[in-house]
């Protein structure tokens, strides 16, 4: 018998104990021994709970039991989080965690430690929810250099970005609705800001590159500027607009970004809707791959979160080596990006010719809005487009393109 212990009794931590109960026979099988959850450990009580006989509210109680072998922990943030799994580790249990802010920062230490100790340290859920996406990028897809990753990594705006283009509504009503439904946060900064998909793209950056991509140097833009006029646009132009997470690799140098984009047709991303994650990659073997899946809610998160609890038991004296390196990635300033962008400028079509004395031959985008006038560059650096955008009046909104 393999004994847990599980931290965090919320949304995801009350999902470990649903799947851990629904498909108690066969994880038990899968792991090769039988799974004992010992301890939950809350803040709060839960009367009338089955768990509550579990509950225990004093971490030191689960760090001194020899034999809590793995530890779970769902409670998100930082702290105490951090203490409390660099503790687990350092006396030799296994952990495994959806906690993506936790990853990001500490990642690359933590694996270090379960390293030294012959243990593991897994974070299949902090990515993605229930996507398969560590894994493969540390395992299947080691074969490649990878050069490029690009996600839809948080459900929360890609719905309210779906609800948008579907219904032609704005962005404040959308966010109120999904709300009131419970798909958006009361508190919904981290989500539509970017920081949630930020840490994502920063963890997943780290791996697919070898050495830690702090998200602080991650370019990151949300999508509370995206307006119901900016989506008729994509529409005319036949693209989608999605808050995209990349990193790329061009010649030496490593871009990362979070911003929302109007991605063209062809592109597998395109038509990743409602609150669908998808995780697109090229490796210079391997060509191109896409991870498409539920990157959020209960069960999808509770689901890798229980995977990595069988995989930590098959392997408890046993490290799998996971190649990120505490080393710092310097990203290139993405001043030094190209591509093209969309944009609208106040005015009619007398202002044409000022536009393309400033940006060049342009595409004129007509989506029937009065007043203004849509356009899309020629590729450009991103330094370039500012230098250029500050010459010209009455811009409205620009966008990025993804091609
Ligand atoms: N708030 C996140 C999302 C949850 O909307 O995708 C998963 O990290």
């Amino acid at each position: 018998m393999i004994n847990i212990a599980l931290l965090g009794y919320g949304t995801v931590g009350s999902g470990v104990v649903e799947v851990l109960e629904t498909n108690r026979e066969s994880i038990n099988k899968k792991a090769g021994e039988e799974l004992n959850l010992k301890y939950v450990l809350d803040l709060r009580d839960f009367p009338g709970d089955p768990i509550q006989e579990k509950i225990v509210h004093d971490y030191e109680v689960i760090a001194n039991d020899p034999e809590i072998q793995i530890v779970i922990e769902v409670m998100g943030g930082v702290e105490p989080a951090y203490t409390f799994v660099k503790r687990a580790l350092e006396s030799g249990k296994s952990v495994c965690t959806s906690n993506k802010e936790l990853v990001a920062k500490h990642g690359a230490e933590l694996l270090q430690i379960a390293r030294e100790k012959n243990i593991n340290f897994l974070f299949e859920a902090s990515v993605g929810g229930g996507i398969p996406i560590i894994r493969p990028l540390n395992s299947s897809l080691t074969a490649d250099e990878i050069d490029v990753i690009t996600g839809i990594l948080n459900g929360t705006t890609n719905y309210i970005l779906s609800k948008m283009s579907d219904e032609g509504l704005d962005f404040d009503s959308v966010l109120k609705d999904a709300q009131d439904k419970g798909y958006a946060e009361r508190n919904p900064e981290a989500d539509v800001e970017g920081y949630d998909a930020c840490r994502k793209i920063a963890i997943l950056s780290s791996l697919a590159f070898g050495n830690q991509v702090d998200y602080e140097d991650i370019y990151t833009e949300g999508i509370t500027k995206i307006t119901a006029e900016d989506i008729k646009y994509a529409k005319a132009m036949g693209r989608s607009i999605k808050l995209l997470a990349s990193s790329k690799k061009i010649d030496d140098s490593f871009y990362a970004m979070v911003a929302p984009c109007m991605v063209a047709p062809a592109h597998p991303l395109f038509s990743v809707n409602n609150v669908f994650n998808a995780i697109f990659a090229h490796g210079n073997v391997l060509g191109d791959v896409m991870f498409y899946g539920s990157g959020a809610g209960k069960l999808p998160t509770a689901s890798a979160v229980v995977a990595d609890v069988v995989d930590a038991a098959k392997h408890l004296q046993s490290n799998m080596m996971t190649f990120w390196s505490s080393k710092k990635l310097e990203l290139a300033d993405i001043k030094n990006a190209s591509r093209r962008f969309f944009v609208r400028v106040e005015g009619d079509s007398t202002k044409v010719a000022e536009i393309e004395n400033t940006f060049g031959k342009v595409e004129l985008v007509d989506a029937g809005i009065a007043g203004e006038i849509g356009f899309v560059t020629g590729v450009m650096t991103e330094a370039d487009f500012a230098a250029k955008a500050e010459k010209t009046t009455g811009i409205i909104n620009r966008i990025r393109l993804e091609d």
